[in-house]
Formats: structure tokens, sequence, C-alpha cells
């Protein structure tokens, strides 16, 4: 998608048009005649939220009426479900170009809209040969947006366009040491972001017995890459007291290119769809080439541990016992509890070498998950970041990628002790398996702040929701993003 900001002539506008109207701004010259006029405000004596089409053949007006008196967020959040449906009439039956006015209306309620727009329009083309539809030019009109407010969340999108066609990539194209070489060959590009692809070899010197324990029933080779970008040091605008110590955030991802289960196999129909199992790593290292494109003063490393879990003849096995890179061992009682034995150890490894500010996972972690919160939002547990974890559920209710905090009470640690190693990857009980989980990676981030984001019920949609077409979302990046740009803010330490 193209996106140009232009002041266009509403009225005498020759082309598919956008019409933004939050509220009755006296004075204000619509680009309707009387009679479509009397039609919108009989409509608005009933409701505020809707989509009224006209007739400006061989063009469409849409006149998106919105209730600008409602909270930002969800006024914000109304706007991007109209976008959706703005894209599915102008998409119907070929591509198309669109104008979007925003009459009065604020700079965030048109960059919303137009992020409704953009998200709404992504498809996993890749593998149909008759292409799909799509908006390729939008003109936004607005008063007060600028120009590169508008280019800095273009950029963003597209990370998000990416990230989302990672996750949509079936195993077969692209395994862990082709999204390692993808991610390199980004990073190569990007200024000021470093990239170091760690290969089995080095995984072994490094003892990382989780990521290996993993990886042992695959033909294809583990990697663990590590991104850096230091926006501090290269912007030299940090707050001083945050310039000396200049302190990382370390952003986790869970990179299961595959998730079969292992030999505890997955049943039925639950191992379709296990693609989406590196949507944490792909969410990640998208956030930090977002940081790197829009220049945001902050200091980020993403470590990202890549492997698929299979079922081979070599596969680890329930009972085994695993040493982890930080020296914990662990019992494996079902080897479909693996994100947790490849994050751990990546998390030990981001508080040992980084002395971080912070560390975040993201990961694909529970099936409880989902069916504690369903697929509206994400599952997020801290440890030491009380916050930190604040500041990231109110900036999530501003994006709307909304998060719910679990608690770490100590109680559950009992849950995950074993009579013969140090941890057990999974529990005997059914219960608190999102909580569980937390809390075998709050083990290895030890005093370290640590927030864990389960994204499991979010990062892949069986079916299309909200904005979003069925598959991959990219949800989250908006919301570390803006974590990230109210961290700098804020200069939480
Ligand atoms: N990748 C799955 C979790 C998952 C399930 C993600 C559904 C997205 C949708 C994870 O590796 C897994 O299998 N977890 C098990 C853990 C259990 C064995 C303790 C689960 O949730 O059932
Ligand atoms: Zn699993
Ligand atoms: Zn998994």
């Amino acid at each position: 998608m193209n996106y140009t900001l232009e002041s266009i002539d509403a009225k005498n506008y020759e082309g598919n048009l956008v019409y933004l109207y939050g509220d009755e701004v006296a004075g204000r010259s619509l680009p309707l005649s009387r009679k479509e006029m009397d039609a919108v405000k009989a409509r608005r004596d009933k409701e505020r939220d809707f989509v009224m089409v006209f007739d400006r053949l061989p063009y469409h007006l849409y006149f998106v009426s919105f209730d600008s008196e409602r909270k930002a967020t969800e006024c914000q959040e109304r706007l991007r479900c109209a976008a959706c449906k703005v894209v599915k009439m102008l998409t119907a039956d070929a591509d198309a170009d669109v104008a979007v006015s925003g009459g009065g209306t604020l700079a965030e309620e048109v960059a919303t809209f137009v992020e409704g727009l953009t998200l709404a329009d992504y498809s996993f083309d890749r593998y149909i040969t008759r292409q799909r539809h799509h908006v390729l030019n939008v003109t936004v009109d607005s008063m007060y947006l600028k120009a590169d407010e508008l280019e800095a969340s273009e950029r963003l999108w597209n990370r998000i366009f990416w990230c989302r066609e990672w996750v949509n990539l079936p195993v077969q194209d692209l395994t862990a040491p082709m999204f390692a070489d993808e991610l390199a060959s980004i990073a190569a590009d990007l200024d000021g972001v470093s990239c170091t692809v760690m290969d089995r070899k080095q995984i072994e010197s490094l003892r990382m017995g989780g990521l290996l324990a993993v990886n042992r029933g695959s033909v294809d080779e583990p990697r663990f890459v590590v991104l850096e970008y230091d926006g501090v040091r290269k912007q030299g605008r940090g707050r001083a007291k945050k310039t000396q110590a200049n302190k990382p955030i370390c952003l986790v991802g869970k990179g299961v290119m595959f998730d079969t289960g292992g030999l505890n196999i997955k049943p039925g129909d639950y191992m379709s769809e296990m693609k989406s199992d590196m949507a944490g790593a792909a969410t990640m290292a998208s956030v930090l080439f977002a940081a790197a494109d829009n220049h945001l003063p902050v200091h980020l490393v993403a470590l990202l541990p890549m492997t698929d879990n299979r079922p081979g003849g070599n596969a680890y096995a329930p009972d085994d016992i695993v040493t982890m890179y930080d020296g914990t061992t662990v019992e494996v009682v079902n080897t479909d509890a693996e994100g947790r034995l490849i994050l751990a150890d990546a998390i030990a490894y981001a508080a040992k070498n980084y002395d971080p500010e912070l560390i975040i996972t993201a990961a694909t972690l529970t099936g409880a998950a989902v069916r504690a919160i369903s697929t509206f939002g994400i599952a997020a547990m801290e440890q030491n970041a009380a916050d930190a974890m604040t500041m990231l559920r109110l900036v999530g209710d501003q994006v709307y990628e909304r998060l719910v905090q679990f608690p770490m009470w100590s109680e559950y640690d009992e849950m995950i002790k074993s009579d013969y190693a140090d941890l057990r990857n999974s529990t005997m009980s059914p219960q608190a398996g999102t909580i569980t989980a937390g809390k075998f990676l709050a083990h290895f981030a030890d005093k370290t702040p640590f927030i864990h984001l389960d994204i499991a019920g979010v990062a892949y949609f069986t079916k299309a929701q909200q904005y979003y077409n069925t598959g991959a979302s990219g949800y989250g990046i908006r919301l570390l993003y803006a974590f990230l740009q109210m961290h700098d803010m804020m200069n939480v330490e």
C-alpha cells in the first residue's frame, strides 16, 4: 500500500472517498447532497457508529460516522473496524485506490482509520495463483496529521506485514536456518542493527541444553539469533542517567518453527496451524526492526531461539533430564512443553550477558492462555517489573492490543518442582497452565525484571476476527512499539 498525505477537495473528489465524521462541527461543509445529509442525520439519531455508502459512479463515497465522545481508545478501535468494512467493499471486485478525508477529525483518528485499512487489507497471498484484490494507493487528507508521523506509522505497519508473512509461511519454506538468514539479511541493510547468528556448534559450546534437546528430533539445525539496536548511543539524546547505564531491554521470542509436540505428539486437530509457533520470535524481531527504522532512542537486544519440535529418531524423550544454559536441571515431563525450554536458555543468556533493565518474552506458549481469555488479548505476568507492567497495560489499552495480568504467587512454584531435577517442564495437573509456564520462565530471569507475554490466543486467528483476516495477526508489535515510545518519554529505570 502506498500512502500520500495531501489535501483534497472532498466535495469534488474524482475517486473513491472515505469521509470520517465524528461530531457535528458547526458549519462544516460535507461532501453530501441535502438528501444524503438527511439520510445520515436520520441514521445518526438512532446510532453513531456506521458506514453509509453513496454512489459517485464509477466511484463510491464511504461515509464513516463514529462517536467522537467515546473514550479515545474505543473510538479508535471502532474506526479500525469501520476501515475493515470499507476495505472489503473497496476490494470486492478489483484493486482499488482511495482517499481518506479526515474533515475536522483528530490526527489520531485519521491515523487509526488508515491503520485499520492497512491491517485489514493484509492477506497471505503467496501461494494463491489467482491474486486477491488489495487497496493500492491511499491519499490521506488531514488538517492535523503530520507527514513524518504518517511515515513512521507506515514503517511500523510494514514491519507488521512482514511479521505476518513469516508467521503464515509453512515450515517447508521457513525453517530455523532460513529464518535466521532472513533476519541477518534485513539487519545487514538496517543502519544501527547488528545480528549474530549462532549455529548448532556454537549453541553446543554455549551449553544451551534446552534448545539442543528440543532440536534433537529435527533434521534442520537450530539457530540462536541475537539482534541488537542501540538507539541511545546512536541518537546521543538519551537522558543523562539513562545514557550512563544504557542497559538494554531484552526481547526474547519463541521461535518454534513448527510444533508437532515431539514424542508427546499433538493429537487430532491440535497440530494444525503450529507453523505459527514462531510468532514470538517474529514479533520481537519486527519490534526491534521498527524501532531501528524510526530511530527510537532505546537500546534493544532481541534474543531468538529457533528450532522445530519433532519426533525424530533421536528426539528428546519424557523422563530425560536436561541441563540448561544457567546450569539448572530440568526433567522433561512432556515434550510438547518445548517453548519454555528454548526460551529459558535465551532468558538466562540475556540475564547473564546483557545486564538488562528488563527482559520481555513473547511466546505462543500455552493452550491454557486461549482457554482462559480466548483470542481477545494477551496473558501477561511479571516478576520484579510491576511498574513496567502497569505501563504496558496502559499502552495496551491505548493501541487495543490488550493484556490481562495473571498472578505469580509463590504457591505455584510447587507445581513445577521435580523429584529428580531442579524443575520439571510441565505440571501433573491441568490447572493454571499459563501461570506455571510463566513461573518456569521467571526462574531463569532470576533477579532481572521480567515480563512474560503469552500470545497463544492472538498471534494467529483460525477465523477472521475484527480487522484481521484468517492467519497471522502481528498482535503485540504495536503494543511493544508503543511501550518503547512511552518508555523513552517516561525514562523508566
Ligand atoms: N505451542 C503450544 C501452545 C499453543 C497451543 C499455541 C495452541 C497456540 C495454540 C505449546 O508448545 C504447547 O504445546 N503447550 C502445551 C503445554 C503442556 C504440554 C504443558 C499446551 O498448552 O497444551
Ligand atoms: Zn508444544
Ligand atoms: Zn509450542
